[in-house]
Order: structure tokens, then sequence, then C-alpha cells
């Protein structure tokens, strides 16, 4: 049966690591706002989905502003980031009604595409998936490496001796996450520990069963400028 879908983007950040005055998210991509596109590969996907924006304080006048003047008309509840991604999504789900699914994506994630929304969706909806979660293979081989500082304070990286990671056993966790809205609530109110590195793993130490369904490879998270200009060759200009 299909369920009322909530997206929860993520676009809270500041990010500083691409080195541009605006954060990524707002950044253009082929005529638009990376978050706008992002948005619309879900509109695509489930037309009547409601969006939960996430945006930092400082930028939310200026995300109005634009939907106004550039006619993006999707109707979106907004609200305020918090100190890290965690406290951002924590602050969403206080506007995300009981007995939904809920997909929680990065604002900077602009590539997938609505097949891959849609199908997960699906999944959740006729497998019962409690959480669904995309991932990707590694097809580099992995080295672990300690990080040390030579005597000028250069950085240096250090073989570690008989340590290493078997890549036929270490797979890329992508977004959107999807899981049943309640579930997610409960997972939201144990207390911040910095080994939350994903909305999964946040499930995951709250007990709720992870399922796992594949990522795309082009559903990479925009991070540096070379991110960007990639995504650039990739959209089709409007
Ligand atoms: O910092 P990171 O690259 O992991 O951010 C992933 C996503 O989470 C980005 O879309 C960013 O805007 C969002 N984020 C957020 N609130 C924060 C930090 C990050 O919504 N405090």
């Amino acid at each position: 049966m299909k369920s009322n879908r909530i997206l929860v983007v993520m676009a809270a950040g500041s990010g500083t690591r691409m080195g541009a005055s605006v954060p990524k998210q707002f950044l253009d991509l082929g005529g638009k706002p990376v978050l706008r596109r992002t948005i619309e590969v879900f509109l695509e996907a489930s037309p009547d989905i409601k969006v939960v924006t996430v945006l930092p304080k400082e930028h939310m006048s200026w995300w109005r502003d634009y939907c106004l003047a550039d006619d993006f008309n999707c109707p979106q509840t907004l609200v305020n980031g918090g100190i890290t991604r965690f406290h951002s999504v924590r602050n969403a789900l206080e506007n995300v009604p009981s007995g939904t699914v809920v997909a929680i994506h990065d604002g900077v994630r602009p590539l997938l595409s609505p097949d891959m929304v849609a199908g997960m969706f699906r999944q959740m909806e006729e497998k019962g998936c409690r959480a669904l979660i995309p991932v990707v293979p590694s097809y580099d081989t992995l080295k672990v490496l300690d990080r040390t500082r030579t005597a000028d304070g250069q950085e240096m990286l250090l073989e570690c001796k008989d340590e290493y990671a078997d890549r036929s056993r270490i797979f890329g966790a992508q977004t959107p996450q999807m899981f049943v809205s309640d579930d997610l609530k409960r997972a939201y109110s144990q207390p911040f520990d910095t080994a939350f590195t994903d909305d999964a793993s946040v499930a995951s130490k709250a007990g709720i069963p992870l399922s796992f369904c594949q990522g795309e490879r082009y559903n990479i998270k925009l991070t540096s400028p070379e991110d960007l200009k990639l995504a650039r060759l990739i959209v089709r200009p409007c």
C-alpha cells in the first residue's frame, strides 16, 4: 500500500570545503541552484511527496526569495538547521508526522535518478522494510594508513603493516536513507554521539534493522570544486 511520503532535504551545512562564499547547496548547477535540482528529482519520482527543507538560519530568506522570484512553487516546510547534521535532522523530525515513510537526503546530492527514489519507496512499502540504505561497492583498493607530521609540520602518511581492508566487504553509504517515521523519531531521541555519521548509524544504535539496496555511482555528494565541475558536465543546462 502506498504510504504518505516525506522528503527531509538536508541543506543547513556551511559548505566550507567548496571554498565559495555561498554554501554549496545554493551554487548554480546548469541554471538552477543545486538544492532545487535535488528537490525536483523527488518531485518527479513522487509528485505528492511532502517536502521539509532544512536550511541555515541566515539563508532562510535568500531561499524563500529565490523560490518566489523563480517560480519554484513546491510547498515546503522550512526548518532551521542545527549545529551538526544530527541536530538538523532532529529539528526536521519535529515536522514529520507519524505513520509516514521518510526519506532523509543530502541537499548536495542532486545527481540521483528519479527511478532510484521511486524504487526505494516501492521497496519500503511492498517489502515492509524498516530502514533502507543505498550503498555502492568499493572499486578502488583501500589502504589503512596513519596520518602523522614531519618535523617541519608537513603531513605524512605511514603504512600500517598487516592491516588491510577487504574491499569486497566495504561499501559506501549514500542518501536518500528511508525509514518508518516513528522508528526514526525514536532513534533521534538518543543523545548525540560522534559515531553518528549518517542516519543509518543512528537507527542501528536504536536497534532498527537495516536493509540495503543498490546506490548509484553518479549520486555523489558535491563536496569539492572538482565535484561541482563534474556535476556541471553531467546535467543538462536549462
Ligand atoms: O557536512 P556534510 O557534507 O556531511 O553534509 C551533508 C549534508 O548535510 C549537506 O547537504 C549539508 O547541507 C547538511 N547539513 C545540515 N546541517 C548541518 C550540517 C550539514 O543540514 N549542521
